[in-house]
């Protein structure tokens, strides 16, 4: 059940713009193992998953913050709450060192999220208020630039 969880949270999150890479598989595996560990400490719902399915965060402040420590472990978010857009290009050349197309398509979709950074949010560092904005930013962008299929 948890790692089936951990699929889908990972498939809504990220996979939108690193499907097909070469080192997708790695990639996956690493997100996958990192919300596994992160749904230990906020376990979604079933509710909250089926919501997910449909590309959906649940409005609750667990599953914000399941996403905000993702997304801190991932490099993604630093310690302070904010995006950050040093951690994706780090995560983008380690894992498409070889594949200039996806990284710049890491690099675009950094940039069209980062003014998540801007938007006043209530809990701080946390960063759960702010890791939802970007969950949103993620599956908005990855819409927009067709890198769904
Ligand atoms: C990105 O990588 C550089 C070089 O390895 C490192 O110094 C820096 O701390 C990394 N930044 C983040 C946010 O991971």
């Amino acid at each position: 059940m948890l790692h089936l969880a951990g699929k889908i949270l990972f498939l809504c999150a990220f996979v939108g713009y690193y499907a097909k890479a070469e080192t997708e598989e790695q990639l996956k595996q690493i997100f996958v193992d990192i919300l596994l560990k992160c749904s230990e400490d906020f376990p979604p719902t079933p509710a909250e998953i089926e919501l997910l399915k449909n590309k959906k965060l649940a409005d609750s402040t667990n599953m914000k913050c399941m996403f905000a420590c993702t997304y801190k472990k991932t490099g993604m978010m630093n310690e302070k709450g904010e995006i950050s857009v040093e951690g994706i290009n780090n995560l983008s050349k380690k894992y498409f060192a070889n594949n200039p197309e996806k990284t710049k398509k890491a690099l675009a979709y950094a940039d069209a999220c980062k003014s998540v950074n801007d938007v006043k949010v209530s809990d701080g560092e946390k960063g759960c208020e702010r890791a939802a904005l970007l969950f949103k930013c993620t599956i908005e962008k990855a819409a927009e630039f067709d890198l769904i299929n």
